[in-house]
């Protein structure tokens, strides 16, 4: 990205949960444990990998897991602090890196939801990240991501806009996919109610499903399944996003 481009969760955060109050995160979660139940897998203490404002970690704290969740955001962190946790665990919030971060401690899981591991742009990042997860996790617990796929990118999943006057907030989103690089760049421009116009932009990669596996398998997962998401069967050449489980 050139430099001084707007960068991406820095003015978003504050409003970040507005923006995504559609998104059934309690369907989110409810896929999850049905994945956990799947693959006999029972949890208590969970990493939650570019947890955002924390609405997936708040929602499991909630049903009574213990959640530790990262981002690189610390706009996005902040705006997850402020929030109350209502479970009866702790539930711990810091800025680090997916791709290079070290806490010294290991966990009976780990997720990574909306396409938060897409943000990472190059193959080696993503690979150093399954690498790092994979040393945060006791031996046999799982991790559980999903991705967005190069079909969602090449059917214009990003291109949308919600423009309608009464709206807290406004947006226009406009993706620009190259499929040599799998790279999208996406163009975003909001008008707050109560604030400044500002923009962003997103910058995904669509990684390969044998990048994804192969990436696993190198950080020391040794069972991998991937699913259309949602589902419990495998994806299909339509299919705009896909979940990970491996461990
Ligand atoms: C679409 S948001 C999803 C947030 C959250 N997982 C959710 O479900 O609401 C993607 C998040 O990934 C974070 N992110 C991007 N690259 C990251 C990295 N290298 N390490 C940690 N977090 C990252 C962003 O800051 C952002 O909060």
């Amino acid at each position: 990205m050139p430099s001084g481009e707007p960068k991406s969760f820095g003015p978003l955060a504050p409003y970040y949960e507005q923006l995504m109050q559609s998104v059934p995160y309690d369907m989110w979660v409810d896929y999850y444990r049905l994945l956990l139940l799947t693959y006999d897998q029972d949890p208590n203490h969970v990493l939650d990998v570019a947890c955002g404002t924390g609405k997936v970690a708040r929602e499991l704290s909630r049903v009574g897991y213990q959640v530790t969740g990262f981002d690189l955001s610390a706009a996005m962190i902040e705006a997850a602090k402020r929030k109350r946790n209502p479970g009866p665990h702790p539930l711990t919030f810091r800025v680090a890196d997916a791709t290079n971060f070290e806490f010294g401690e290991q966990y009976d899981g780990a997720y990574s939801f909306f396409d938060s591991l897409n943000y990472i742009p190059s193959l080696e990042g993503f690979r150093a990240a399954l690498a790092q997860v994979r040393k945060h996790l006791k031996p046999g617990a799982a991790f559980i991501f999903d991705l967005n796929t190069a079909y969602a990118f090449e059917e214009k999943l990003f291109d949308m806009s919600d423009e309608r006057k009464h709206l807290r907030l406004r947006y226009r989103w406009k993706g620009d996919y190259d499929p040599e690089s799998r790279i999208i760049q996406v163009r975003m421009q909001f008008w707050p109610r109560d604030g400044e116009p500002f923009q962003e932009v997103h910058v995904q990669r669509a990684h390969r499903s044998e990048e994804v596996v192969e990436g696993l398998y190198d950080a020391g997962f040794e069972h991998i399944h991937c699913l259309a998401s949602y589902t419990l069967d495998p994806p299909t050449r339509t299919s705009d996003r896909v979940h990970y489980v491996a461990w």
